[in-house]
């Protein structure tokens, strides 16, 4: 299997987590394509952490956003949950972010789910006012919402890059 295909699966199930929220649509979304997933890579904008036997058990994807390092996708195999994969890989954006000079990371998440708004602002990322988004983050959530996801259950969130010059 590519490793493509490894990535796609792993999404899978990561969302399975959203079942436990009463999230059925979320956790059944589907995952995306594997030549979606390529342009990430393409990009060199994709990142993994492999396990042993080079089997991929976190990931993350990130688009240019506003001029900003924008978290598309973070996931992490469920066998290997909470051992600070997620926010390791989030520090690597960072660094990756601040090489690139960008002022911030951003993305848009679930407001009440715990692995997602309330866990992001743990890690330093705080909440975007509507006056504060930028035109891309603004268009990007509006194609979310034609997508079905509600607004109401919707944030957008920021955290500076450390290193960034101000
Ligand atoms: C969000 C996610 C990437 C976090 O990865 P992770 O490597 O487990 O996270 P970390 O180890 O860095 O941090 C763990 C923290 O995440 C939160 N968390 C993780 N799994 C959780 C769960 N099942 N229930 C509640 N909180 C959870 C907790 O705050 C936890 O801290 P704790 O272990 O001290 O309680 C992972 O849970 C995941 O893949 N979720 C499904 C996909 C997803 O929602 N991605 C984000 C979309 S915007």
């Amino acid at each position: 299997m590519g490793d493509l295909e490894l990535i796609r699966d792993l999404e899978l199930r990561a969302g399975a987590l959203f079942r436990s929220m009463g999230m059925p649509d979320i956790a059944e979304h589907p995952v995306p394509a594997a030549d979606e997933l390529a342009r990430f890579v393409h990009a060199e904008r994709a990142w993994a952490v492999a396990a042993a036997g080079d089997v991929p058990v976190a990931f993350v994807l990130v688009d240019v956003v506003d001029g900003l390092a924008h978290v598309e996708q973070v996931s992490v195999e469920p066998a290997y949950a909470r051992r600070r994969l997620g926010s390791s890989l989030l520090d690597h954006v960072e660094t990756w972010a601040a090489g690139q000079k960008m002022q911030a990371l951003t993305l848009t998440t679930f407001r009440h789910v715990p692995w997602n708004a309330p866990y992001y602002a743990r890690l330093g990322f705080v909440e975007l006012a509507d006056a504060e988004r930028g035109p891309e983050l603004v268009a990007l959530m509006a194609k979310e919402a034609r997508h079905g996801l509600d607004p109401a259950d919707r944030v957008a969130m920021r955290r500076p890059v450390r290193s960034a010059a101000a």
